[in-house]
């Protein structure tokens, strides 16, 4: 029997599953197919299983991210609106002690002053911002290399 491969899971809060259409100058061309195709391509070049999901509401981000609880080695989420209003999604990144990292695709400190605050951030361990799709493949290298730096892993 082939052991499974360890697995990062990778959450789209809302309005992401507009990508490609939504506001091209601020979020790329790319669509959230193509981002999640080449998240898994890079999962496997690092020896991990991707698994994508994208959610427009609080409560089903907050399940996913329970459903990752002991099961998987990281956590990359992009909370969307969320980042700068949910308490709830700050309180079940903590509650999960999963490895996480929050990445935006746009730089939120050279937009509106609102953009400006994430809530959630404080609950990861670290925040990747403004590189589009590459916040999202720099945040999964980041967390392969810290479930190999860690001998309990
Ligand atoms: C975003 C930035 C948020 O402020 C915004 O609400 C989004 C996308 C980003 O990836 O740049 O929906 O998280």
């Amino acid at each position: 029997m082939t052991a499974s491969r360890p697995r990062v899971v990778v959450l789209h809060g809302p309005n992401l599953n507009l990508l490609g259409s939504r506001e091209p100058e601020v979020y790329g061309s790319m669509t959230l197919a193509q981002l999640d195709a080449s998240l898994a391509s890079l999962g496997e070049a690092l020896g991990v299983e991707v698994e994508c999901h994208q959610a427009n509401g609080e409560g089903a981000l907050i399940d996913h991210l329970h459903a990752a609880r002991g099961r998987v080695l990281g956590v990359v989420i992009n909370p969307a609106a969320y980042t700068h209003t949910s308490v709830a999604l700050y309180d079940a990144i903590k509650a999960i002690e999963v490895p996480t990292v929050e990445v935006h695709l746009s730089n939120t400190y050279r937009r509106e002053p609102f953009r400006q605050r994430s809530l959630t951030a404080g609950a990861c361990v670290g925040a990747i911002i403004g590189l589009g799709a590459d916040s999202y493949r720099l945040a999964l290298r980041y967390l392969v290399d810290l479930a190999e730096l860690d001998p309990n892993s």
